[in-house]
């Protein structure tokens, strides 16, 4: 017989060494959050090539590889927890939920069946139906907690394909805003649609859909015996937070009898605002919504979420069971998260938005988000003082996009031009802007969303946006990063 082996069952004490240990970083390591470079990442191919490792056979010390992830492995990385990080879309990373995945990992309860863990899948619940209120969204709705923005948008699509086309979908057209998510498409892909059914409607001068290009695109698409099913509409894109028209939007896609959702991914929370909820209005009447709590509720990296409007449709589309499965609750206010979603077996993931919601109440978030729009607001003004500053995109909610110009300089070279202002603005390491493409012109861009940046963080962006400015007009060398 093999010798019991108990290794694994740690002592009590053990386990608090280990915890202890491990907060003594963690606490260092936030402090230092605000003095940690923007972004650091030289090196790190070769740190990567320095990490494979076989499988170890034999363990090492716990505080030998703390060591190890805090000195060597975190650093190299966009500090994409610092008040700095004003790249693609900051998401923050609030430690009461780190601590939420603590204790629903140690307590490592099942949630994916209600009959499991009851009351653990009603905390969940409880978010949803929060979420679901705040989007307007009536008491039939429902919805789940994903990973991500990507998987909100895959079930939002498979639900509409399964509500609005027959088992032989190929023919389905997908229409949204060439402003789009790339997951839009991904999702269309991942759901067995040919390539190009993806229909990328033009926008307008605010990178808004039009309307008008969409209903034509429609008509056109069934003139050639296709099935227009789905339009998705941006509350906030992740190029300029451009806001579409969801009340025009939800006017022709019943007038089409097409599914409607919205990707809310970035900026649903502003509805915890009053600004928001005006430049977000006629959200509710959307079929389905993604939301993203590790953008606007400033979570952690790993929690999205999908409403739906009729929670049976999502359970339509997601629900299969098998003999060997306990039995699903029959009342509609019991939820097995399992019939929601592609997952079975998952880890508690309500707990970790419950926890900071429940400890600190709405306002705080609802708050920051009011400073976030105020600090964007203000951004696009000092940016406008800047000499040769042209503003791209002035923020409908908290983005800002903007480029330097030049006279004589245009097209490709003025495109390389700011590149190298982003290279000089990040090159001093207190924030880290990323840039994009808008309309064929290269435009770097402000997202102000993380819960630790405040208006002293953007006075030294801008300070470094003006510095970067004028030695590209004078014609400096780069300068060396800062060690
Ligand atoms: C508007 C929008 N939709 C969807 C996504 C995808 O979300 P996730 O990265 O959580 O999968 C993003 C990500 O930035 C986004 O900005």
């Amino acid at each position: 017989m093999t010798e019991e082996d108990r290794t694994l069952e740690l002592s009590s004490d053990e386990l608090t060494r280990l915890i202890a240990a491990a907060t003594e970083r963690i606490v260092a390591h936030l402090e230092s959050l605000p003095d940690q470079p923007a972004a650091a990442t030289e090196g790190g191919a070769a740190l990567a090539r320095a990490l494979a490792e076989p499988l170890p056979e034999a363990g090492r010390p716990w505080p030998e590889l703390l060591a190890l992830l805090f000195d060597e492995v975190i650093p190299v990385s966009f500090n994409t927890a610092g008040p700095g990080y004003l790249a693609y879309i900051p998401g923050g990373g609030l430690p009461h939920t780190a601590v939420a995945d603590l204790i629903a990992d140690a307590t490592n309860r099942y949630v994916g069946v209600f009959a499991a863990a009851p009351g653990l899948a009603q905390i969940e619940a409880n978010v949803v139906r929060w979420f679901c209120a705040m989007a307007g969204y009536p008491p039939e709705s429902g919805g789940v907690l994903t990973t991500g923005g990507s998987l909100s948008n895959l079930s939002a699509l498979v639900t509409a394909r399964r509500e609005r086309l027959p088992e032989d979908f190929l023919s389905g057209t997908i229409y949204a805003s060439d402003q789009t998510h790339h997951s839009v498409e991904k999702a269309a892909m991942l759901a067995g649609f040919p390539a190009g059914r993806v229909r990328e409607v033009a926008t307008d001068g605010l990178f808004r859909i039009r309307p008008d290009e969409l209903a034509r695109r429609v008509s056109e698409d069934r003139r050639a015996g296709l099935r227009p099913f789905l339009v998705v509409g941006n509350a906030g894109t992740t190029n300029t937070g451009a806001v579409d028209d969801l009340d025009a939007l939800a006017d022709l896609s019943a007038r089409e009898r097409l599914w409607l959702h919205v990707d809310a991914a970035y900026g649903g929370f502003f509805l915890l605002t009053e600004r928001g909820r005006s430049r977000l209005a006629g959200i509710g009447r959307a079929d389905s919504i993604t939301l993203d709590p590790h953008k606007g509720l400033f979570l952690p990296y790993g929690t999205g979420c999908l409403l739906v409007r009729d929670r049976e449709a999502l359970k339509r589309a997601h629900a299969l069971s098998a003999d060997y499965m306990p039995s699903m609750q029959d009342d509609p206010d019991l939820v097995d998260f399992n019939l929601l979603s592609p997952e079975l077996s998952r880890g508690w993931r309500g707990l970790r938005v419950w926890l900071p919601l429940t400890m600190h109440g709405i306002a705080p978030f609802r708050r920051n988000l009011d400073e976030k729009l105020d600090l964007a607001a203000w951004a696009a003004a000092a940016l406008r003082r800047i000499p040769g500053i042209e503003i791209l995109a002035e923020p409908q909610l908290s983005i800002v996009a903007f480029r330097l110009t030049a006279p004589g300089r245009e097209g490709a070279p003025l495109d390389a031009w700011n590149r190298e202002l982003l290279s000089r603005i990040n090159a001093r390491r207190r924030v880290y802007l990323t840039g994009t493409m808008l309309r064929g012109r290269f435009a770097i861009r402000i997202c102000v969303l993380s819960f630790r940046t405040h208006r002293d963080r953007m006075e030294a962006c801008l300070e470094d946006v003006r510095l970067a400015a004028a030695e590209m007009s004078a014609g400096a060398p780069l300068p060396a990063p800062p060690s």
